[in-house]
């Protein structure tokens, strides 16, 4: 359980050389490796600005205090109440749960703080971590993005789009609230 050890910030410019470490893991797959440890820096200097214009909320993953990956949330230009969510988490880390916690987490402020009504997980069908974070946060699959996807190889790829709206968000709140008064005696 690693819920109270997880904890968002923006991104700042010395997490540079932990992302490039963790992004040019030969073991991300479905990842393009990132050019270089300029073009990182250059890409958390332009996180403020992506916040300010509601392009893009990023943010960097701490467990126990540690930086151990990214979560975002890019706003769609069209419908800027529709957001994806997009993750990546330190090899070292993985299967604690701390991406499923970092979508929580930004998940809430997608909904409650940016106005988002719906917040789409975009995954290659193999990437079945990918996957497993997007179903343990109640996110359903909608269907498959054929070709939807072109890799920085210029390879296509087809995708499973999973989708939540802000109405099952508030569902799963409320249902969470009950269950946590749920034994409790009633007050008069
Ligand atoms: C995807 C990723 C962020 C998951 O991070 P994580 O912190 O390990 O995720 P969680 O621990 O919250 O959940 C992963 C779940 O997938 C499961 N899993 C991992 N590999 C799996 C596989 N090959 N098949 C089925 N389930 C798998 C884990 O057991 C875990 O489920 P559990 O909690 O029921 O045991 C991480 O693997 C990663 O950074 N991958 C590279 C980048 C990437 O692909 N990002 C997503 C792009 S869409």
């Amino acid at each position: 359980m690693v819920k109270g050890l997880v904890s968002l910030r923006f991104p700042m410019a010395k997490d540079a050389e932990r992302f490039y470490e963790i992004l040019n893991n030969p073991n991300f797959i479905y990842f393009s490796p990132v050019e270089s440890l300029e073009a990182e820096r250059r890409w958390i200097r332009g996180t403020k600005k992506r916040r300010q214009q509601n392009i893009e909320w990023n943010f960097t993953i701490l467990y126990k205090g540690e930086v151990v990956g990214g979560v975002g949330i890019e706003i769609n230009y069209h419908r800027p109440y529709t957001g994806e969510i997009g993750y990546f988490v330190d090899e070292k880390y993985w299967g604690l749960g701390i991406a499923s916690e970092a979508v929580r987490l930004a998940e809430k402020m997608g909904f409650e703080k940016y106005g988002l009504e719906r917040i789409e997980i975009l995954m290659q069908p193999e990437n079945k971590a990918s996957e497993k974070v997007a179903v343990k946060n109640g996110y359903l699959k909608e269907g498959l993005l054929r070709n939807a996807i072109i890799l920085k190889d210029k390879r296509k790829r087809s995708v499973w789009l999973y989708a939540k709206s802000k109405e099952e968000y508030l569902d799963e709140k409320k249902g969470r609230k009950q269950r946590g008064n749920a034994g409790r005696p009633e007050r008069n």
